[in-house]
């Protein structure tokens, strides 16, 4: 039986809740604390048992690179996600890892964002379900997780400071659901407060975020760890609920709090809950039992789960799959040296790499394949020697392939992006290419979305491969070849221009500041409100066989729930998958509604001729929204459209479904409007009586005739309202009124 926390020193339970050193905990194993072993993450173990950084600059031990969350959220799939999750458990504890540091689940809210490529979608939908997957995948491996970055963490610049300024409703309605979802769904062992302030006051110190919201909100019931290094004020954040400091700071901040509970500012339960946390963290994650380790079958897992992220965003005249013969041009330096993953504290230093190039030499066997490199990402070489090179070898052949993309210097973790644009030479290579070649291919490799502009219309087929994974040359050439049919779709929209995007004018803040001014309307939410054209919106993706939804139907299952149904027949020739996507558009509300949001999806496989009954269910949230007025999710009542969409932007059936809405007690008061007061069902008549009684025939026939000017009076506080009165109306009867409302009655629209 191990010492009761309680008991230990204080001294001792100070240290115990803060890190040994860079990874790992304090341990004290007599009191039932053993050292825990917390490594990045997300998409691939990263153990460095040499020299320590938590900015991937020195090496770790070799472990698979699977795609990162930009590539997983294309997959729509949850089921391969948490075989990603599952195997990732495998590798950490083969590297004595007990918590891998993600999912990381924050919103693409800018195109910009330097850590983009680790998130998965602009859409918390898709990026909860992704993200809950991920979680109970690696915590059925008795590994522990840590969601982050919690929250409002969609930058880079001055990420340690910055204040992200949202409002309540976008906090709740964006950025807050994908964790929220992991918490209830998926219990995990820990969650990563984030950097920055959220309206001015630090993730790590901030007790609305950590406690209220969190814990007594959502019931949390692991642990609160630090990211690296975000811990100021050690006091202030214990009692926020930021349960263990990462990494250790050699005993100073433990110190603070000894001291603070020794004068009496800070009471010592505060500190033994947070250490009954810890403690129960190695109750969940440590299992202890070795475990077989693979390396050659998850390389074969990274490509299966690769070749299920790459969305075929063009194809014109079936361009793709290629043809087993012929002349094929490969081009581009990537092609070769595969860009895979992104830079930072997730990059892992992977078993091995497959290169697109020998995997479609080895896939086309029959087929004469020639490589040129294109350009050349140190810029060392002759850009325009290069391009000609490779506009002599395309022009020889029946396709050309390019495979170009952003350097991993131009995105990661630490910095945003400047602009959205490919490096220049590429575009002109594509450019010089596309204009000779009979066919042109083109494949990007890119964390962060890229423009297409300046030659999508010019090429044939186009292939967005993310960053796909050590694996991701072979899932390239899976895909080129049609070994695999293409089944990924778009988890970010791509837009024409960065200007184009929702946060261009408030991205990425100033002086200390981020102002979230688009709200709720994030991604595709303003792109389909506003009306503004992209080049490929959110939930885009072709495949090589062909779909077809019919039978749509939507049925209310409850007072504020209903269920989707649609079948979907494979029409084309090949296996495929198809995603179904269902939104909901919101009746008029007391609050500014996105044109459509995404409310269910599901990713369903079909052989030739095949077809599938699909059901999909909405909660009761699919149709709320957060009211600042109540402090909770509101329905309002009225009728919804349920919409299938082929992507968000494509709608290709619609269903009505009224809902009666919330019934709330919505009392009058002199602050109430006119409007309210007279619109009110039982007041209204009653008060309108009253009125009509105290004027002459003349005056009313002037009233009931006037709607003008009772329109410019509706949003007329009721109190202002009576000073304007000819016959004062007396307090009592007012009185009497107020009571009278604090009936039932429908929240006012
Ligand atoms: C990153 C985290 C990471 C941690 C440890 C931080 O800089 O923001 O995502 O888990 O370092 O490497």
């Amino acid at each position: 039986m191990s010492q009761n926390p309680t008991e230990l020193d204080l001294d001792r339970k100070t240290a115990l809740l803060s890190g040994l050193n860079m990874w790992s905990s304090e341990p004290d194993e007599e009191a039932g604390f053993p050292a825990l072993v917390l490594s990045d993450g997300p998409n691939g173990v990263r153990r460095q048992k040499g020299e320590a950084d938590h900015l991937g600059v020195h090496r770790s031990e070799p472990a698979t690179a699977f795609p990162p969350g930009a590539a997983l959220g294309s997959s729509w799939d949850p089921a391969l996600v948490r075989r990603v999750g599952e195997a990732l458990a495998v590798e950490s504890r083969a590297l004595g890892v007990d918590v891998l540091l993600g999912p990381a689940i924050n919103i693409k809210r800018s195109a910009l964002c330097g850590r983009n490529f680790e998130y998965f979608s602009e859409d918390p939908l898709l990026s909860g379900v992704l993200g809950a997957a991920h979680v109970e995948g690696l915590q059925s491996g008795g590994v522990g997780a840590s969601v982050k970055h919690f929250a409002a963490n969609n930058q880079e610049t001055d990420r340690m400071r910055v204040s992200s300024d949202v409002d309540d409703r976008t906090l709740r309605e964006i950025y807050f659901p994908a964790f929220e979802r992991v918490v209830k769904q998926a219990r995990p062992a820990t969650v990563m407060c984030s950097y920055n302030k959220i309206n001015g006051v630090y993730a790590a110190e901030n007790h609305w975020l950590l406690t209220q919201v969190l814990r007594d909100e959502w019931g949390f019931d692991g642990l609160v760890v630090s990211d690296w290094g975000a811990v100021g004020d050690r006091v202030a954040a214990l009692v926020a609920g930021m349960d263990l400091e990462m990494p250790g700071n050699g005993g100073v901040s433990d110190a603070e709090v000894a001291e603070a509970v020794r004068s009496g500012r800070l009471d010592e339960s505060v500190v033994d809950t947070a250490l009954a946390r810890l403690r129960e963290l190695t109750g969940r994650v440590r299992s202890g039992a070795p475990v077989e380790l693979d390396h050659d079958t998850h390389h074969l897992l990274a490509r299966e789960v690769a070749g299920e992220c790459l969305v075929l965003l063009k194809n014109r005249e079936g361009s793709l799959p290629l043809t087993p013969e012929g002349r094929i041009a490969v081009v581009g330096e990537f092609a070769e040296t595969l860009r895979f993953q992104g830079g930072g504290s997730s990059h892992v230093n992977a078993t091995r790499v497959d290169t697109a190039l020998s995997e479609l030499r080895a896939q086309l066997p029959d087929a004469e394949i020639d490589f040129a490199r294109g350009y050349d990402t140190t810029r060392q070489a002759d850009a325009v020697e290069l391009r000609e090179a490779a506009v002599a070898l395309a022009a020889q052949a029946d396709t050309a392939v390019l495979v170009i993309g952003l350097r991993e210097a131009d995105e990661s973790e630490g910095f945003d992006r400047e602009h959205i644009e490919l490096p220049g030479e590429q575009v002109e290579l594509v450019r010089a290419v596309a204009a000779v070649a009979r066919r042109t291919v083109v494949v990007v490799l890119n964390g962060g979305v890229v423009t297409l502009e300046g030659w999508h219309d010019e090429v044939d087929a186009i292939v967005e491969a993310w960053l796909p994974g050590q694996a991701g040359g072979g899932a390239i050439a899976d895909v080129l070849t049609g070994r695999v049919n293409p089944s990924g779709h778009l988890a970010e929209s791509i837009p024409f221009r960065l200007n184009d995007t929702p946060a261009y004018l408030n991205f990425p803040g100033e002086q200390g500041h981020v102002r979230y001014g688009e709200g709720v309307m994030v991604g595709y939410r303003y792109y389909e409100t506003a009306d503004v054209a992209v080049r490929y919106p959110f939930g885009h993706g072709l495949s090589y066989t062909t779909f077809e939804q019919s039978g749509f139907q939507v049925t209310a299952t409850g007072e504020d729930t209903a269920r989707a149904t649609v079948t979907v027949t494979n029409t084309g020739e090949r296996f495929g998958k198809h995603v179904v996507q269902v939104y909901v558009s919101a009746p008029k509300r007391p609050v500014s509604s996105p044109a459509r949001e995404l409310r269910g999806f599901s990713k369903v496989a079909l052989e030739p001729g095949q077809s599938k009954v699909v059901e999909i269910d909405l909660d009761r949230r699919a149709f709320a929204f957060w009211d600042i007025t109540r402090d909770d999710w509101t329905v309002a009542a009225g009728r919804y459209e349920v919409q299938l969409g082929e992507n968000a932007h494509d709608v290709v059936a619609v269903q009505p479904l009224d809902l009666v809405g919330d019934l709330l007690v919505a009392p009058l008061t002199l602050d109430s409007t006119v409007g309210a007061w007279f619109g009110h069902t039982t007041v209204g008549p009653v008060l309108t009586e009253a009125m009509m009684a105290g004027m002459s025939e003349e005056q009313a026939a002037a009233a009931a005739e006037s709607q003008d000017a009772m329109r410019m009076v509706e949003s007329m506080p009721m109190r202002q309202f009576l000073g304007f009165l000819p016959t004062p109306i007396p307090a009592e009867f007012l009185d009497q009124l107020m009571t009278m409302s604090r009936s039932s009655e429908p929240v006012a629209s």
